[in-house]
């Protein structure tokens, strides 16, 4: 009879302990402080840093934010929703962190958070070999293709004026390439490493990369929240541990083939 007890209080014991690893998906990596699975969301028409390949989201933002979320202590997913319902998302919270190569300025930090910044950007042109655009101020008499609400079609608003039928805006940046490739549009402005690996990635359509120093400014990327989101802090941090522990030099050698310069970012912050 007793030790029939002992032998419930054993089996008790065990169903107990199975229950509770049942719940531990909802503490992101059992650290026990019952993070929540964060919902990322993305436009992943923008090589190389999201992109589909077959049905997977890849991409150099995907592995650092990977890393760095894994160093916070994070689960999460990324869906790739398109570029608005990434701002319109975090706006009405459904959302948890925005990861888009999303360029940190006033107008956002108005209505959203940034982490640290974590890659260096500029818009760039990218118009057909033989072209006679040759800096940002040539763009002034031409047809520009753009990704709507990016600071590449801002960039090129405040050279055209707003609302000049000449700046062609899509949805996402491959529409706005694909629009010059069939001639209906002579230049398209977007963050400079996405017009670089397309033009190498596709030397058939016969693309060149035009840099204008003076005429585009220098930006920085960083993970977007939701205004005064409690994770931002959390994903710095992670962001700030990659950065230190050599990670995020791995990961951008291996998308760009060269070395970061890590202290130029650290500048910033
Ligand atoms: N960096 C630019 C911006 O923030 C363009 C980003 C576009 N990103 C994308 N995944 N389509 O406006």
């Amino acid at each position: 009879m007793k030790n029939k007890g002992i032998l419930f209080t054993l089996l008790l014991s065990i169903v107990l302990a199975l229950a509770a690893c049942g719940t531990s998906s909802e503490k992101a990596n059992g650290d026990g402080e019952g993070k929540k699975k964060l919902r990322v969301v993305t436009d992943a028409a923008y090589a190389p840093f999201e992109y589909m390949d077959k049905d997977k989201i890849i991409g150099f933002d995907v592995d650092v934010f990977t890393a760095a979320a894994e160093e916070a202590g994070y689960e999460f997913e990324i869906v790739n929703v398109g570029w608005d319902p990434v701002f319109a998302e975090l706006e009405n919270g459904t959302a948890d962190v925005g990861l888009s190569a999303i360029t940190i300025n006033d107008d956002r930090l108005k209505s959203y958070d940034f982490s640290i910044p974590y890659f260096e950007s500029t818009n760039k042109i990218l118009a057909p070999e033989g072209t006679d655009i040759e800096k940002a101020a040539d763009l002034v008499d031409k047809t520009v293709a753009v990704q709507a609400g990016t600071t590449g079609a801002d960039a090129v608003d405040a050279l055209l004026g707003n609302a000049n039928e000449k700046v062609k805006k899509f949805e996402n940046n491959n529409l706005a390439i694909l629009e010059m490739k069939n001639k209906g549009a002579d230049a398209v402005v977007a963050d400079n490493a996405v017009l670089e690996t397309y033009a190498k990635d596709n030397p058939q359509d016969n693309f060149t990369v035009i840099e204008d120093k003076e005429g585009f400014e220098s930006e920085f990327y960083g993970f977007m929240f939701p205004k005064d989101s409690e994770i931002v802090d959390d994903l710095s941090k992670g962001l700030n541990a990659i950065l230190d522990n050599g990670k995020y030099a791995e990961i951008y050698k291996e998308w760009f083939g060269q070395d970061p310069d890590i202290e130029n970012l650290k500048a910033q912050q």
